[in-house]
């Protein structure tokens, strides 16, 4: 969770300028998990707004191994890292790619020092499927007018995600997800359903805090 690449072309000519200052741009969630950043963002300025984009805890955690695989081939299997012990389902709560997911435990800390007025969250999965809404709501937060919409975006089949059309300034399409080119690590359907229920009472504690079901125990 994380305001990642979204801001990322946020920043990038779309947005009024101005705006650019008072955006902090966080690419990776390890910031949203530190346990001391809400208290030291909240004593530098106490009307931050914080964006999230959160998605399925599960499929999180699988991109994440993914990523760190790709980097260390060596690492241990999925299945060793994420549980103590599986036929128990003990689930292993101390491995990042699994923590992080818990995002109702982080929220938690940031509602010691921040009001949930200040916070909005993106559901990954809507920023998929329609990305001008999903955007539409981020700019309604930050209080600014609807600048990028449906026509600022086409899907692209090969990749699979939704892209910007091209601005003038770069050569590079910004997609809302990486090409299908990084190979995906197959993890057993009982792991996932493990997984998904492990996450289960955290999702819902998550919905009811923020008020929006993502929708995460349905699929
Ligand atoms: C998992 O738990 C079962 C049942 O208590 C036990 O027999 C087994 O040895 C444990 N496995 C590991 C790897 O600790
Ligand atoms: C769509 O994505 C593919 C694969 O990355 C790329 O080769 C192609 O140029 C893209 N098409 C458009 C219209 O952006």
């Amino acid at each position: 969770m994380c305001v990642l690449f979204f801001f990322f072309f946020l920043t990038r000519g779309l947005m009024p300028r101005t705006l650019d200052s008072q955006i902090t741009l966080e690419k990776t969630p390890s910031y949203f998990v530190t346990r001391e950043a809400p208290h030291r963002i909240s004593s530098m300025s106490h009307d931050t707004k914080l964006i999230v984009v959160v998605r399925n805890p599960v499929t999180r955690a699988i991109s994440d191994y993914t990523q760190t695989l790709s980097k260390k081939p060596d690492i241990p299997t999925f299945e060793e890292l994420a549980f103590r012990n599986r036929s128990l389902g003990l689930v292993d709560t101390s491995w990042n790619a699994i923590r992080i997911g818990m995002y109702i435990l982080h929220l938690e800390n940031w509602l010691q020092y921040f009001r949930l007025s200040q916070m909005h969250f993106v559901s990954g999965e809507r920023l998929i499927t329609d990305p001008a809404g999903e955007m539409g709501r981020v700019q309604d937060f930050l209080g600014l007018k609807r600048i990028i919409t449906d026509k600022h975006f086409y899907f692209n089949r090969t990749k699979g995600f939704p892209c910007l059309k091209k601005p003038e300034s770069s050569s590079q399409p910004r997609c809302l997800g990486k090409s299908k080119g990084r190979t995906h690590v197959q993890i057993e359907q009982e792991v996932i359903e493990q997984l998904q229920e492990f996450y289960r009472p955290f999702n819902i504690k998550f919905y009811e805090t923020v008020g929006q079901d993502f929708r995460w125990d349905s699929m």
